[in-house]
């Protein structure tokens, strides 16, 4: 619990007189971080905003049930900003955006933690209970071992497991993508006929893991980044179509096809395609840039550098 204290508020330098509490909207320097600060604000934003409604009588006739709904919503989308933020950081050149994946990794956890919290709640803190529903239930044990994943890489999170494990710190970490594709099984898993945001979950997690496979030296450029929109759209659809193939009786031909007919509004594998052209637009200002200044005749424009990590770490990773 330490470690994750101390990684969600990284210590600031020790300025000359008083040690400065190290409080997460500072930088490593010490110095108060706008980026940050509103970071912070924004993924507490949700938390706060259920407590309010909750306290108001908001939230209908099981509050705590809806409370443990809306809270597993947010663990998810919060997972998936987290892994959104490298690419994005990559692509606009942005150490200071790289520097915000501890804070938001670790409320994601924290989310996830609420999560069960509400859930042992819900079994009024019945042990036994608990135990035996989360072996017994598969959904519930998905959700289990996605949490397990999430904990042990919150733990490694901190500068002294970075140094320690080397290189197989980031081979660890690399973990996370089996752990956001268990997080998302859960969430159909438990969706019985509403599924459209775990289909898009599904759709954005797999441009995700398509980025990633790309080429290092194709992941900035315009053209490969929009030839992953419809990849993005076919990976969604293809998951939608099977889960309604495997899990349901319902005709998976039929739900393929409404992905073709906007007549009654767009699909969610529909709408992860449109969301998966924004990089390609966010990577294009650089890109024309450095063709300008690339003198003709020679070689083909590299593509704007990776932010060196001693300059990620020193924005406050
Ligand atoms: C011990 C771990 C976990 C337990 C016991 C658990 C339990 C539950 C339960 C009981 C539900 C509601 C089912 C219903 O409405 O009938 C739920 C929904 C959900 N959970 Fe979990 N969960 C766990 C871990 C996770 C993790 C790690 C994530 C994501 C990273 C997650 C994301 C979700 C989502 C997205 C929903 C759907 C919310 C909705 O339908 O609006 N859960 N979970």
């Amino acid at each position: 619990m330490q470690a994750i204290l101390r990684t969600a508020f990284p210590p600031a330098l020790p300025s000359r007189g008083a040690r400065s509490f190290p409080w997460p909207w500072r930088d490593r320097a010490g110095r108060f971080s706008s980026l940050r600060a509103v970071t912070l604000a924004l993924v507490l934003a949700p938390a706060a905003w259920l407590l309010v409604t909750y306290t108001t009588k908001g939230l209908g006739p099981e509050p705590a049930k809806a409370a443990l709904r809306e809270i597993g919503l947010w663990s998810i989308r919060l997972l998936l900003v987290t892994l959104a933020v490298t690419p994005v950081g990559r692509i606009l050149a942005s150490p200071r955006l790289l520097s915000l994946r501890r804070m938001l990794g670790l409320a994601t956890l924290g989310y996830a933690m609420l999560h069960l919290l509400l859930y042992a709640a819900d079994q009024n803190f019945v042990a036994s209970r608990i135990a035996s529903e989360i072996a017994l239930r598969f959904y519930l044990t998905i959700g289990f071992v996605a949490l397990l994943g999430l904990a042990a890489l919150g733990w490694t999170s901190t500068d002294g497991w970075m140094r320690q494990l080397g290189r197989r710190w980031k081979r660890l970490h690399g973990l996370i993508f089996p752990i956001a594709a268990l997080g998302v099984f859960h969430f159909f898993l438990q969706s019985k006929s509403q599924l459209w945001e775990a289909v898009l979950a599904a759709g954005l997690l797999a441009w995700l893991i398509l980025w990633r496979l790309l080429p290092a030296g194709a992941r900035l450029h315009p053209i490969a980044l929009l030839l992953l929109a419809p990849a993005t759209g076919l990976a969604a659809a293809g998951v939608e179509y099977a889960w309604y193939a495997l899990a349901t009786n319902l005709p998976a031909d039929r739900i393929l096809a409404a992905n073709l007919d906007v007549s009654f509004g767009l699909r969610p594998a529909v709408w992860a395609a449109v969301a998966a052209v924004a990089p390609p637009l966010l990577a294009l200002p650089a890109w024309i840039r450095t063709r300008r200044n690339t003198p003709p005749g020679s070689a083909a424009p590299a593509p704007a550098p990776a932010p060196p990590p001693a300059a990620a770490r020193s924005a406050g990773r």
